[in-house]
């Protein structure tokens, strides 16, 4: 495998950086624990046996993998020894059985797991109705292309609204991989790597048609959907043809607060989705809102034309249809879209467990409408704004 050779390795043995914004002030052995008071007054209560599991050193972490080598199963149930702040204000740990641990106050702040600490470090994101229409983020192609600051703003944006227009790159076919490989690798689906949306006489997809798409998310029939969806615009100059979105998440949180029992449906009852031709048969079934282990959504799968027959318990299926029916009203209220036509050397992108992309019917014989998209996985995204943080 491929890795990037650490730079530097510091005491933490880590290439991503801590910069230490509050110093450890004070630390005391209480009850097997290291109790660190910080400048800003916060305090942490690290457990023995997460430090010593967490050690840095050469012999507990790998010096050129970075990966940990330390088998906490192996060794007795460790003891706190000692413990001090050393002369750079690093933390001195020494353990029974005998070992000794050196921790960048950088590091052991970030990483600590007090309920304060965890809530510091989350990543808001922003939920939005129609009036995203006002302040979408608009990312210049050349800045996306060639600065770094560019592509931050793009991708923190992606991250935080789901969505982001990028402006102003050249209309021709082929631009959206060179647009996408500025990021990371493009995902190989039943769609191929880049695909056209362009109508056809013989589509094999909806979307390769001049119907009109309900919102939707992406590939709801695979396992594992993709975390984004890029649509370039090459050209766009048919009558209607609009684009719609709308943050999946919002009308969610609106039905988790206002019909709980809807919410409480969708998140608990199994759906399945189906997309097959010549070629594949690909099928997947899942909750239409996925909950994480802390209740939080983390994905939803919503499509109808891959949405297939229900499979489940008679005595569910009026009730789903109740509950799917309710999260659909909602989504198609206009306060809860936001609309844009696609200027050609325009493209968009969606974070496909969160918003979903739609359009208007067009008239192909008013003009050329041609869509070029591609889908990538959310891993590569994130992956590549930590690298750009590391400078
Ligand atoms: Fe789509």
């Amino acid at each position: 495998m491929n890795q990037i050779r650490p730079k530097r390795v510091d005491t933490m043995l880590d290439l991503a950086s801590y910069p230490i914004k509050h110093r450890i002030e004070r630390v005391a052995l209480v009850n097997n624990h290291a109790i660190v008071d910080w400048s800003d007054g916060r305090q942490s209560r690290f457990h023995a046996l997460w430090l010593r599991d967490n050690c840095a050193c050469p012999t507990c972490r790998h010096p050129q993998a970075l990966e940990r080598r330390h088998i906490f199963i192996d060794e007795a149930e460790p003891r706190l020894a000692s413990v001090k702040i050393g002369a750079t204000g690093d933390l001195l740990l020494t353990f029974e059985p005998i070992h000794e641990s050196r921790f960048d106050a950088g590091w052991l702040r970030h990483h600590c797991y007090q309920d304060w600490a965890r809530a510091e470090r989350r990543q808001p994101l922003r939920l939005w109705g129609s009036e995203l229409e006002q302040h979408l983020t608009i990312v210049n192609y050349a800045d996306f292309m060639e600065t770094d600051r560019g592509l931050v703003t793009w991708i923190s944006a992606l991250m935080r609204d789901g969505l982001v227009l990028l402006d102003g790159a050249p209309a021709r076919t082929g631009e959206i991989q060179r647009i996408a490989e500025r990021v990371g690798p493009i995902r190989y689906t039943n769609f191929g790597v880049i695909f056209d949306v362009v109508s056809r006489p013989n589509p094999n997809a909806s979307a390769d048609t001049p119907m009109g798409l309900e919102l939707h998310t992406d590939l709801a029939n695979w396992d594992h959907p993709p975390g984004i969806q890029l649509l370039f615009s090459v050209s766009n100059d048919a009558v209607g043809g609009d684009s719609v979105y709308g943050d999946s998440f919002k009308v969610a949180e609106d039905l988790r607060r206002e019909e709980p029992e809807v919410f409480d449906r969708l998140t608990r009852q199994q759906f399945d989705f189906r997309f097959h031709d010549d070629s594949c048969d690909l099928r997947a079934r899942g909750p239409m809102i996925q909950l994480n282990a802390d209740g939080e959504i983390e994905r939803v799968r919503f499509n109808n034309w891959l949405r297939s027959a229900f499979d489940i318990p008679e005595s569910e299926i009026e009730p789903t249809y109740h509950a799917l029916r309710r999260y659909w009203l909602r989504l198609r209220d206009r306060r809860n879209q936001v609309r844009l036509k696609l200027k050609a050397g325009q493209m968009i992108a969606v974070a496909n467990a969160r918003v979903m992309h739609g359009r208007d019917p067009f008239d192909p014989n008013t003009g050329y409408r041609h869509m070029q998209g591609c889908l990538m996985d959310m891993d590569w995204v994130r992956s590549r704004l930590r690298l750009l943080e590391r400078e």
